[in-house]
């Protein structure tokens, strides 16, 4: 399996048989400018973590061009039929676990908001603990720290934590160390930094305040390719 990294908190894991989008923010996404294009993107599952637009992103033109199954929380899988009728989808809640013949997607909590970019209601923000081809990858989405990633840490063998740490709209730097405590995921993948001036960070400082406190980081230039 691939991982695909395209800046932001946008990424594609791609098995043998799938292709696996996660929160498909390509149009106007300054790090991703360059490094595809929508018509190189050929999902066969679209996961979208909330509805903002830095999340939401492409998910119409993508989901109907590829006739993609979308899996969302319940409120986004409603707006996707009724405003783009895509009705090929999934909806899930807080919680809940799907089982696909690809894998098993859980969803969980994160401390966030959730509204469209044209101010609908756009349910809770979530996550998504993501088991496929032997291995388990969190897409935290957009959070903060929260008590219970100590839950999810125990109840999961995290192999990959999809982490933001860009600070303003999602913890920052400092408290993802303790994220990184709970979760005890074996590698860190750091999202939603440097996209825009608001979460600037030194990256170079997050990984050596990780490294220093022994959790493994893997930090991924937009457009890298990497074997999982
Ligand atoms: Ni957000
Ligand atoms: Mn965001």
């Amino acid at each position: 399996m691939t991982l695909r990294y395209f800046g932001h908190s946008t990424f594609e894991l791609a098995t043998e048989t799938k292709n696996i989008l996660v929160d498909p923010f390509i149009t106007g996404n300054p790090m991703a400018k360059g490094k595809v294009d929508l018509d190189d993107l050929h999902p066969d599952v679209i996961l979208v973590t909330h509805a903002h637009g830095d999340h939401w992103g492409d998910t119409p033109e993508l989901a109907i061009k590829n006739n993609a199954l979308v899996i969302a929380n319940y409120e986004i899988v409603e707006y996707l039929n009724t405003k783009h009728g895509h009705s090929n989808a999934q909806p899930m809640n807080a919680g809940g676990s799907c089982q696909f013949d690809w894998g098993r997607v859980t969803q969980t909590w994160a401390r966030h908001s959730s509204s469209f970019p044209d101010g609908t209601y756009g349910g809770n923000p979530g996550g998504f603990i993501i088991e496929i081809d032997g291995k388990c990858i969190y897409a935290m989405g957009d959070t903060s720290t929260f008590a219970e990633m100590e839950w999810i840490g125990t109840d999961f063998s995290i192999d990959y934590a999809v982490i933001p740490i860009g600070d303003c709209f999602t913890m920052g730097p400092k408290e993802s160390l303790r994220a990184a405590k709970m979760l005890n995921a074996k590698v860190l993948i750091p999202v939603h930094f440097n996209t825009f001036p608001a979460i600037q960070i030194d990256i170079d400082a997050w990984e050596k305040l990780m490294q220093d406190h022994d959790q493994a980081t893997l930090v991924l230039n937009p457009g890298a390719l990497v074997e999982l």
